[in-house]
This record gives structure tokens, C-alpha cells and sequence, in this order.
């Protein structure tokens, strides 16, 4: 058995001699490169678009427009509906693409492009006044827009103590290492798509819907990914513009996206506000949980982050309610990045949990545990698994919290405060049905095949464990192939469900195959055994609440006179079961928390209100942390809890360490200095505008 063990990525080697190819760098013979053009005006419809100054170089092919693109179908995302209308929702919108026989003539052509617009008024900016909020029915990943469990204003009335505060994260951008990269091939109405992607099968999917043919005439080639955090989980605008490049031009076209680019042709993070009321009495028992959680979409597409949804499953309170609203803004449709709604709306929650803490003078700790549910409380479904006090006792045991003085702003040596805090982290287990095929040579050697997708998380590695295992042979008998729509309908690289799912049917199939075998008396046949096998079927009942719950402690040192926060030490325990492969799992963990350090001081997207622009999109000004900014950093795992909750085993690993992380820092940013500082990112002004 290799499950658990921490085996080394299949193909790390290749990746960090150059040898693994992505995307971009297959070879296709007298391909031709796209460059899109992104819509100067954040509101308004195109007068005109005038390539003639671009079509004047002769390695420009073609300009491409709403007036001459083909006609393609709606898809998953409206904004995938590239130059298919005259439309403009967004500042950066795909408007035009330039079709050239190099990158520069593509790029250039792009700049002369001359496109005129009839300019509408928009509306950028998140405001809880906003006359024209909406209501929605559920949002993403299906939870209902509004619940309501008690009568919350009247257990708020009657409470002996209540927090009442406004919690604010601003949009952010998922930023992967690789941008996305499509190459587009047409043979009739088939289409190859070598693409940087978090799910082949689902962007086939995708290409088959937008283009109206069945799925299976799209082949999806997806071999290594450099990153996605949700980033890629649907073809980007940029990538469908590819695709009618290739349709009109005939010829096989290219694209990758600069990082400026992946700024409005990605989607990223909403901006988000939570209105959390808490009431509790004396003794810290919660009466009342009320989140109000504000975030935007488009105009074109309606997406609603699941900002309040975590806040469902966390503490015991009689009366609960959790409510999303939403605005309909002029800026790209935000879509999910790492724990969309988990991340914004714990650090919420748990900020909101450390000032109950103060106001009650309880150990923020004490007060956590004191308020464990017996069942999730806003369904009273029973709990597959918790293990959140483990969690809480386990790290703060490691971390040394017993000893803690609450006194905020007292800790000083020299020019430094020093402050802890901690925070709770949750995320839900999902898993969904995928196909797998597994093949007997006669030689003893296994193959098998599934549409999966290695992101950068160690699932191609995971699987090939799970394969050998349950083939109950050697891992160099074994040999995986992922990243091919081709290999069947198969879960997505998202909501931390990968390697369930994708691990769930490859052991279905090798499970198959070996009992086929021995029906053949345990010998291969010359041609081989093959078996296909789907787990659509095997799915759990959604009557139990299945969620991963985790701690993190953080320990910061403030700069009492410019205010900078150093993150001396972020620990967390986590309760995720065993992990497939317990080294690319911990190192899962651990990127995820510094996701949580980058967002908590320096994630943010700034709009500038007058020019509907996202205004920092670059890495030079939208800061993402990096190994200066990480010091002491342990992740932990209770590895004995909830060891058999998926099809493969534990519960999902990519999502759970950046939920809470950021509300763990801030916690510990009070206990330092004594500012709270309650909106995202924690910047040095915003502690010394309230030092
Ligand atoms: Mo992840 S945000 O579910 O790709």
C-alpha cells in the first residue's frame, strides 16, 4: 500500500528540468497567434471597429469583430459569448482580436486597432445604499440565498451581550503562475484544444455548448497545469476568441494571456462586506448568528458568492440567519477563487468571534468550543465528521496558547508589538461522478486513464497510489494517464474534489479489472483486459453534513512606528482524513495558508470608480505574498479522523488551509497593537491611521 505514504510528484522532474510541456509549447505547424483587444470603456455599445490600420501589415490574417465573428450558443458563462453583440459590460471585455502570423504582429495589430463607443454611465462600486440590490434564490454551489433558523432580532434584543460589525474584503485576482494559454485546432466540426485548464472534460463541455456540436467532437489536451485556484475552471473569453479564430482564419491559433490580461479575461474574487451580529449571554453561550453578506456580479451573468455559507455550519446558536445580497456592477463576472464565499465570509465570522471574546472577557478559545454544535445548525443534519475542538485543542497544544495574556496593544520589545490570534478554517466535501478506464497487459503492467487534471496539487501522483493499491501491485507496474476529455466524462479540479472523485473511479475500475482476472483464473489474455467504470451512481446522500474543519494560529509582530506586520508563525491543524499522498497534501496545506497570509496583508484589486479600470493588474502593484513575507509556517493533520468519507478515502485537501487564515492574522494584528482593523487587506496605514 502506497496510500498515505508521501511518494514524490510522477512528474516533478520534469517539471523543474523544462522538460514537461504546457499549453502553449506544442509544436502545431503554421499556426497563427491571437491577441484580444479588451473594451477601453467600462459601459456602452461599439460604433465601430476599424482594423484597416492593423490589416496594413501583412502578418496580420484578420481583425475580428461582432460584425464578422460566428454566431456561437449560449454556454456556461455569458461572458464567453465573445463579439457576439455590439454589448459592452466591462472595461476590458473582448471586443476585437487581431489574428497574425507572429505574436508581435498579433500584439501590435491589437494596439491599432481603432474601436468607437457609445458611452453609457456604470457602476463599479460595492454600496450597501445600492437602490438596485437583488435578492438572489441560491448561490454558487447551490446554498439558498437567504436562511433563517429562530426569530435572530429578538434573541439580538434580549442578549446580554452584542457584536455588531461590518467585515469587508476587496475583489481579488487569481494569479497562477502559468496565464492561460489555448491552441485551437479545426478539422470540420471537430475541434483539438490544447489548453491550460482545471478540468478537460468540463471545457469540452464547454466548447461543445458554445459551438454547438456534441462534446465528444471536442478533444481537450491538458498535460500539466501551472495553477489555478479557480482561475480555470471554465474556457476564458480569450480562449472561446481562439477557438472562432481558428474557425474563421481555417488555420490551427494561438493565445496566451499576458498577466495584465488575466486581470479582466479571468475571473477573480468578488469584492465582498458581511454585517455579523452575535449574541450571546454572560457565560458565552451564542443566542443569535446573523450574517448579511453584500457582494457584486456582472451585468451579464449572475454569480453569487456563497459568502454567508460557512457561517451555516460553525457554531450552536438557537437563532440563525444568514442572508446574500448582490449588485449588479460593470466589472468582469467574478467568479470562484480558493474557497469562494469560505474565505471572505470566515474572516467574518471568526473577526467577529474574537471581539465577542473581548466583550465577554472569554478566552476566544474557551469561547469557541463552548459553542460546538451536536448537528450542523442550519439544517440539523448530523456532522460526517468534525473533529473542530481536536482541531482547536490540538494546535493550540502545539502553538503554546495556554499561557496567553488577552491584553491587546502590551507586548513590546523595541519598536515591536507582538500579538496572537486564532481562527477556525472549514470547507465542504465534495466529490462527484467521473469515469475511469483500467487496462491489464499481459505482461503484469496496468494502464489507466481518467479526465483529470493535476493543477499543480499532486492528483496525477495520488491517483497512480490509488491505482497501484487497488490493483494491489507495485507503482512501476502501473503507469496513469490524466488530462484528456477523451478519457470520459470526470469532475472538475475545484471545490477540493479532484482527487475524490477522479480517485474514486480509477479504484472502481482497477477494482473491476481485478476481478475480472480472476475470472480468467488470474492470467491476462494476449489482448489484454479492459474496464470502464463511472461513479455517477455511488454517490452519497446529501442527509449528513460533510465538511473538513481546521485551526490556525497565528503569531505577528507589528512595527509600532510604520505599522508593517511580519507573520512570525502561522499554525494550523487540520481534520481532513487520510490523504492519498500525505507530502503533496501537507504541501497543499501549506500554499493554501500562505494564500491566507497573502490575502490577509496584501490581496487587492483597486477599481478606480471613474474609469470602471481594475487598477493595479500587474504583479508589480497587486502584491501577492512571497518567501520574504512566510516565516514559521506548520501544518498539521489529526490523520486518524474521517478516513473513509469519500470514494477515495479522506476529504478534500486544496481549499481548507486558506479558510480563517486571514481572520487569524488579523485577530493576532488586535492582540498586538490593539487596532482592529475589520477590511481586508491589513495594510500599514490602516493600522496607523487607528494607532
Ligand atoms: Mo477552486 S476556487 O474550487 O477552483
Amino acid at each position: 500500500m502506497t496510500t498515505g505514504t508521501g511518494l514524490p510528484r510522477l512528474e516533478g522532474r520534469d517539471k523543474v528540468t523544462g522538460a514537461a510541456r504546457y499549453a502553449y509549447e506544442y509544436p502545431v505547424d503554421g499556426v497563427l497567434y491571437v491577441w484580444p483587444v479588451g473594451a477601453s470603456v467600462a459601459s456602452g455599445t461599439v460604433t465601430n471597429v476599424d482594423g484597416s490600420a492593423a490589416l496594413a501589415d501583412p502578418a496580420v490574417v484578420a481583425v475580428l469583430d461582432h460584425t464578422n465573428a460566428p454566431r456561437l450558443h449560449p454556454a456556461v458563462i455569458a461572458d464567453q459569448l465573445v463579439l457576439q453583440s455590439a454589448t459592452v459590460a466591462y472595461r476590458g471585455q473582448v471586443v476585437a482580436g487581431v489574428v497574425a502570423t507572429t505574436p508581435e504582429a498579433a500584439r501590435e495589430g491589437a494596439e491599432q486597432v481603432l474601436v468607437r463607443y457609445a458611452e453609457h454611465p456604470h457602476k463599479v462600486m460595492l454600496d450597501p445604499d445600492d437602490p438596485d440590490l437583488e435578492l438572489p434564490e441560491t448561490t454558487n454551489a447551490g446554498f439558498p440565498g437567504t436562511s433563517v433558523k429562530g426569530d435572530v432580532d429578538a434573541a439580538l434584543d434580549a442578549a446580554d451581550v452584542v457584536v455588531d460589525r461590518v467585515y469587508t474584503t476587496p475583489p481579488e485576482h487569481n494569479n497562477p503562475m502559468e496565464t492561460v494559454a489555448t491552441i485551437a485546432q479545426w478539422d470540420g466540426d471537430r475541434l483539438l484544444v490544447h489548453d491550460s485548464n482545471q478540468g478537460p472534460a468540463a471545457v469540452a463541455t464547454a466548447y461543445g455548448m458554445l459551438w454547438d456540436i456534441p462534446h465528444e467532437q471536442v478533444e481537450v489536451v491538458t498535460e500539466h497545469v501551472g495553477g489555478g485556484f479557480g482561475s480555470k475552471v471554465w474556457p476564458s473569453p480569450a480562449s472561446v476568441l481562439t477557438t472562432v479564430a481558428a474557425r474563421v482564419t481555417g488555420r490551427p491559433c494561438k493565445l496566451m494571456l499576458s498577466r495584465q490580461q488575466m486581470f479582466t479575461m479571468v475571473p477573480g474574487r468578488t469584492a465582498t462586506r458581511s454585517r455579523i451580529r452575535l449574541g450571546a449571554r454572560r457565560d458565552g453561550t451564542l443566542t443569535a448568528i446573523d450574517h448579511d453578506a453584500l457582494q457584486y456580479t456582472s451585468v451579464i451573468h449572475e454569480f453569487v458568492e456563497q459568502t454567508g455559507s460557512a457561517t451555516r455550519t460553525m457554531y450552536a446558536a438557537d437563532n440563525l440567519r444568514v442572508r446574500h445580497r448582490l449588485a449588479r456592477l460593470n466589472l468582469p463576472t467574478p467568479r470562484v477563487m480558493r474557497a469562494p464565499g469560505k474565505t471572505p465570509g470566515m474572516f467574518a465570522l471568526e473577526s467577529a468571534i474574537d471581539e465577542l471574546a473581548y466583550a465577554l472577557d472569554l478566552d476566544p478559545l474557551a469561547l469557541r468550543m463552548a459553542n460546538e454544535p451536536a448537528t450542523e445548525p442550519a439544517t440539523g443534519q448530523p456532522f460526517d465528521g468534525r473533529h473542530l475542538v481536536e482541531c482547536l485543542t490540538t494546535g493550540a497544544e502545539r502553538f503554546g496558547w495556554a499561557d496567553r495574556d488577552p491584553t491587546p496593544g502590551v507586548r513590546r520589545h523595541g519598536r515591536a508589538l507582538f500579538g496572537t490570534g486564532l481562527a477556525s478554517s472549514m470547507y465542504p466535501v465534495y466529490q462527484s461522478g467521473s469515469t475511469a478506464t483500467a487496462r491489464a497487459e499481459p505482461d503484469g503492467t496496468f494502464g489507466v486513464s481518467v479526465a483529470a487534471v493535476d493543477i499543480g496539487t499532486g492528483a496525477r501522483t495520488a491517483l497512480w497510489q490509488l491505482a497501484a493499491d487497488a490493483c494491489g501491485v507495485p507503482t512501476d507496474r502501473v503507469t496513469i494517464h490524466i488530462g484528456r476529455a477523451s478519457y470520459g466524462p470526470a469532475a472538475l479540479a475545484g471545490g477540493s474534489s479532484g482527487t475524490a472523485s477522479w480517485g474514486g473511479a480509477v479504484r472502481k475500475a482497477c477494482t473491476e479489472l481485478c476481478e475480472r482476472i480472476a475470472e480468467h483464473g488470474g492470467a491476462v489474455p494476449a489482448d489484454g483486459l479492459e474496464v470502464t467504470a463511472n461513479t455517477d451512481a455511488d454517490q452519497p446522500a446529501a442527509d449528513r453534513a460533510r465538511h473538513s474543519y481546521g485551526a490556525h494560529f497565528c503569531a505577528v509582530r507589528v512595527d509600532a512606528d510604520t505599522g508593517q506586520v511580519r507573520v512570525d508563525r502561522l499554525l494550523g491543524v487540520f481534520a481532513h482524513g487520510r490523504p492519498v499522498n500525505a507530502r503533496t497534501a501537507h504541501s497543499q496545506l501549506l500554499g493554501a495558508m500562505v494564500m491566507g497570509v497573502s490575502m490577509a496583508l496584501h490581496e487587492q484589486t483597486v477599481v478606480d470608480p471613474g474609469l470602471g479600470l481594475f487598477v493595479n493588474h500587474d504583479l508589480a502593484q497587486y502584491h501577492v505574498a512571497t518567501n520574504a513575507d512566510i516565516r514559521g509556517l506548520e501544518a498539521h493533520s489529526l490523520e486518524w479522523a474521517d478516513d473513509d468519507i469519500t470514494l477515495a478515502g479522506g476529504k478534500g485537501i486544496g481549499e481548507l488551509g486558506i479558510v480563517g487564515a486571514g481572520a487569524a492574522v488579523a485577530n493576532a494584528v488586535y492582540h498586538a497593537t490593539g487596532v482592529r482593523v475589520r477590511d481586508l487587506p491589513i495594510t500599514l496605514e490602516k493600522i496607523r491611521r487607528a494607532g
